[in-house]
């Protein structure tokens, strides 16, 4: 190895190293983060079916099914990220019902994931009118925890 490429090894090993101790979840503000990306690639998904479903751009179904996928998934993301202690305050949107009702959270949490899941599930078969209404019912349920759990 030569000097330079020594270093060089060096430094990936401690940057890499430092990008360890600071990832997910070793600071409240690190959660409040993680979740909130996790929301803007939710949102990504989420609008370009909604252009599909409101005739806004063209259907096109294997990047729907592609899309509910990645819903599917993401919608498992931002959740544990709402247990770190201390990331109810900050620069976050979350009201403290979040917290305070967390039964209630979780519940529509869970809604939200199944209705993500029967999603994914659905755009396999290419049935509009059922899609139409599992998108549908995916969509309620995000209104219906942003109504109750995060600032406007
Ligand atoms: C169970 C509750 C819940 C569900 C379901 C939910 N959200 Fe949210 N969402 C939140 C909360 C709480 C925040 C605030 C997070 C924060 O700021 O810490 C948020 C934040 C966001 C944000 C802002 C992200 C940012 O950059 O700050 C977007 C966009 C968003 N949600 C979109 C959606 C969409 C689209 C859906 C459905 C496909 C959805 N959410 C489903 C609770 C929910």
């Amino acid at each position: 190895m030569t000097r330079c490429s020594m270093l060089l090894a060096a430094l990936l090993v401690s940057t890499s190293g430092s990008a360890i101790a600071e990832g997910a979840f070793n600071s409240a503000n690190d959660a409040i983060a993680y979740r909130q990306h996790a929301f803007g690639l939710i949102k990504e998904n989420f609008g370009d079916m909604y252009a599909m479903v409101k005739g806004k751009k063209e259907m096109d179904a294997d990047a729907f099914q592609r899309r509910a996928q990645h819903l599917a998934l993401l919608s498992q993301i931002p959740f544990e990220a709402f247990k770190v202690p201390g990331s109810n305050q900050g620069d976050t949107e979350a009201l403290a019902s979040v917290w305070s009702d967390s039964a209630k959270f979780a519940q529509i949490a869970k809604e939200f994931q199944d209705a993500s899941a029967n999603l994914a599930k659905v755009s396999t078969n290419g049935d509009a009118k059922a899609i139409k209404q599992a998108f549908g019912a995916t969509g309620k349920a995000c209104k219906s925890c942003h109504d109750q759990f995060k600032q406007d």
